[in-house]
């Protein structure tokens, strides 16, 4: 079964062909990371227009780097939130006018959701269940994943997400937005026990997390030394405040993959990408008997591919959508 799936819910223009939601025959992605980095972040009006001139050619692509034409396609997935709207607009009506022309049944799907499957992409074997750590730009979640399309909430951030920690506290370092991927590298040269940041890890039994203490830490941090007008080493710093952020996720990861009995944690999102929590979780992995699963780096951050292959699994277990499919940018994991 070939899905052709879209996705366009943040600065990520992306189109794939995916056979039987685990084989990806094309996946290509369009980023518009250089033309919002000179405002810092992403700037929605300008991420819907990008998206509005580049779709088109990025589905032809995706058909064409997979070898195949519209003819071929069984089914459309595409993003329906959460995302900017204006962005997923343009996803969604791209997809529709496909389902709509081609005859074909058509799926919304979760992004959140599209984050976890990506790992099913890269682990064929992988099935459920198993415990989830999600961490995006967007999104933080610690999720009891029970079925293909069965998700239990667990934990979620109260406040900022984890990738938006690390965003922030680039900023305040001076460093490039998306910030995770600079602050990940200089970790790998910084002294992670140079400062202590606040790890937060909530009421005792919480599997909720909190991001805004650690960035306040950070922020209050860096004032007090150029206040004294003392020099900032950005290395150590960076890998700090990451050892901050990794010892609560891995910590209430192995907690709640302990408490349910699973021998397997899969991590999904922009920030498994991240080498420290990749390193991190695998030794701890290894020491306490659970496996440790993570998709390749560029099914980490925002593609199409794991929107084609979520598309697959509900289409799967019955949950279609129909031309009605609206946009939902605050859509919730369930
Ligand atoms: O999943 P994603 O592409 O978009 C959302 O759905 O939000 O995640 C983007 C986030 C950004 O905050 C980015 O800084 C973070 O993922 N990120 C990383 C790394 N690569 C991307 N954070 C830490 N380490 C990385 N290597
Ligand atoms: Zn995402």
């Amino acid at each position: 079964m070939l899905t052709l799936a879209i996705e366009t819910s943040c600065d990520e223009t992306s189109a794939a062909v995916i056979r039987d939601g685990r084989e990806v025959l094309s996946n290509i992605i369009s980023s518009q990371i250089e033309i919002h980095r000179k405002f810092g972040g992403v700037v929605p009006e300008v991420a819907s227009r990008k998206h509005i001139e580049n779709i088109n050619q990025i589905v032809q692509e995706a058909l064409d780097s997979a070898n195949v034409t519209f003819k071929d396609i069984d089914l459309i997935g595409v993003t329906q939130g959460p995302g900017l709207v204006g962005a997923l607009l343009i996803g969604i009506s791209t997809a529709k006018a496909l389902a709509y022309g081609l005859e074909l049944p058509i799926v919304g799907v979760n992004h959140i959701e599209g984050h976890v499957c990506a790992n099913y992409i890269d682990h064929k074997d992988l099935e459920p269940p198993f415990t989830c750590l999600i961490v995006s730009g967007g999104h933080t979640y610690l999720v009891q994943v029970n079925g293909y399309t069965d998700y239990e909430i667990v934990g979620r951030t109260r406040d900022d997400a984890a990738g938006e920690a690390f965003d922030k506290v680039a900023r305040a370092l001076g460093l490039p937005y998306p910030g995770g991927p600079v602050i990940d590298k200089l970790s790998q040269s910084g002294n992670k026990a140079a400062v202590d940041f606040p790890r937060v890890m909530l009421e005792p039994n919480s599997y909720d997390f909190s991001f805004s203490g650690l960035k306040t830490a950070v922020l209050n941090y860096l004032n007090q030394l150029k206040q004294k007008g003392e020099e900032i080493i950005v290395e150590d710093v960076a890998a700090s405040f990451q050892q901050s952020v990794l010892d609560v996720l891995v910590e209430k990861s192995f907690r709640l993959a302990k408490e349910r009995g699973m021998d397997k944690i899969v991590l999904a999102g922009g920030v498994a990408a991240n080498q420290g929590l990749r390193t991190m979780m695998e030794e701890r992995g290894k020491k306490e008997g659970i496996k440790i699963f993570y998709p390749s780096r560029v099914l980490c951050t925002d593609n199409a591919a794991m929107i084609g292959s979520a598309a697959y699994f509900n289409y799967m277990a019955g949950k279609l959508s129909d031309l009605y499919l609206n946009v939902e940018p605050n859509l919730d994991l369930i």
